[in-house]
């Protein structure tokens, strides 16, 4: 019988690329998915470490795998316990000190390892737990199985790293440098996930538009190069890219929003805070009256154009007028989606040891006054949306039979009960009801 992995995601969307990768190469070692834990011959954890709990969250995972593990063992069958993602970058040897029976443990830019690791650990049954945290000068994509589409939806990773060092943010230690993949590999990717499937893709990367890879001859290009060089792909219907940052929002790319007819309505810019004080606190090169003139631009390209953000509230000196600069922000842009956090103190970045360290219950306070209103935006957004018809990319079923779940250009997303087979297919939608969370529609 085929062996079978189990693998279990934190974190950001660049993690789900990596599991899906990693999922590519045991495929490769002739192991196949399963969803149960218990059934699993390898159970692997790709961990994040962007806010708190991550790595006691961990350990509690673990300690129920080995769990598992001793059932299966009472039963004849092996287990091995993996573990990759931040998590193994920021911890290191803690991991297998803390649980030895883990089995292996790799950092984000070593997981391309794996298949020579599981094979190392499944033939010597006495091996201990294997742990690399290298920052290799190799690129790993180039040891990486060629991708396939799993869906209609691809996420593709073109940039990898950060050089920013916000003060709050592990990335940039866990992932290491930024380091852009060239624009051969990325176009070729993206051929071979079309000609699989794919109707969109979401060009990835930590700073996406930082991105600067190398073309055929040599030369540096950037986001907005690449973005076209995609969108002249014949099959390709939608075309997004996350996660970037203000401060390399250049014109050219701008106007991508403007030129480019699949490129979706719909951008993630995180502004983190609306005070000029916080963000140069946090190190952000960026004002907030830069970030309002780059959405006004983006506005101006494309007037169909709406936003999302990240925001961190209760960062080291905040005060009632600094967070009212951030709700002010809000108004302005109106965004229709969000993400909001309570500052978390990450060990080794500059934040974790300022002095004026806000309390607990002031963070609190502020995210629920942050949550509501940009709840209330989101809903206001979706339910202007009643009553218009929506071009829908279908790429999952719901719970009750016929019933499908797919995402509008805004990223919204939206149930519809279907008699045909429109999975994997891009319907046009009359939405007749709305959420904070999500829309309802007909087929028209
Ligand atoms: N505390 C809270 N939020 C954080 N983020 C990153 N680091 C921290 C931290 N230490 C948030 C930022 C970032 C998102 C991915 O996570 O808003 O954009
Ligand atoms: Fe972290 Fe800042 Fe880099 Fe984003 S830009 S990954 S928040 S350091």
């Amino acid at each position: 019988m085929a062996k079978k992995y189990y693998i279990k995601t934190f974190g950001c969307q660049m993690n789900v690329y990596d599991s899906s990768r990693i999922a590519d190469m045991l495929k490769n070692e002739g192991y196949i998915e399963t969803q149960k834990q218990a059934d699993a011959d390898i159970v692997l954890f790709n961990t994040c470490h962007i806010r708190e709990k991550a790595a006691e969250k961990l350990f509690s995972d673990l300690g129920r795998a080995k769990l598992i593990a001793d059932e299966r063992a009472e039963n004849g069958l092996d287990t091995v316990i993996g573990v990759a993602g931040c998590v193994v970058q920021a911890e290191d040897e803690q991991i297998i000190k803390r649980a030895p029976y883990v089995d292996f443990a790799v950092g984000p830019l070593m997981y391309y390892r794996i298949p020579e690791i599981l094979r190392k650990v499944v033939s010597d049954k006495k091996h201990k737990g294997i742990v690399d945290t290298d920052f290799p000068a190799i690129n790993k994509f180039d040891f990486l199985p060629e991708n396939k589409a799993q869906g209609a939806c691809s996420y593709l990773a073109v940039q990898e790293g950060c050089n920013n060092f916000c003060t709050y943010c592990v990335v940039p230690y866990t992932r290491g440098a930024e380091c852009s993949r060239t624009v051969k590999e990325v176009v070729e990717e993206a051929k071979r996930l079309i000609a699989t499937g794919t109707l969109e893709i979401n060009l990835l990367g930590q700073n996406v538009n930082s991105y600067h890879g190398e073309d055929e001859n040599g030369k540096e290009r950037n986001l907005a190069y690449l973005l076209h060089k995609i969108a002249e792909l014949d099959g390709l219907k939608r075309l997004r890219y996350t996660t970037s940052y203000p401060a390399d929002m250049s014109d050219d790319l701008i106007a991508c929003h403007k030129d480019i007819d699949i490129l979706m309505p719909y951008l993630h810019l995180p502004v983190q805070s609306g005070s000029d004080k916080i963000l140069k606190a946090m190190n952000r090169r960026h004002t907030s009256a830069d970030y309002l003139k780059i959405v006004e631009k983006l506005y101006a390209a494309n007037p169909k154009l709406k936003m999302s953000s990240d925001f961190i509230v209760g960062f080291p000196g905040e005060t009632d007028e600094d967070f009212a600069k951030t709700l002010e922000v809000v108004n302005k842009v109106k965004y229709i989606q969000a993400f909001s956090f309570k500052y978390s103190r990450r060990p080794g970045t500059p934040a974790a040891v300022m002095e004026n360290q806000v309390e607990e219950k002031v963070k609190k306070e502020r995210l629920d006054v942050l949550q509501t209103l940009l709840f209330d935006y989101q809903t206001k957004f979706n339910e202007a949306c009643v009553g218009q018809t929506m071009p829908v990319l279908f790429e999952q079923k719901g719970r009750h039979k016929g019933q499908l779940i797919g995402r509008t250009p805004y990223m919204q997303n939206l149930h519809i009960e279907t008699k045909g087979d429109n999975m994997n297919k891009i319907i046009d939608v009359v939405v007749t009801a709305a959420t904070t969370n999500s829309l309802s529609g007909k087929e028209i």
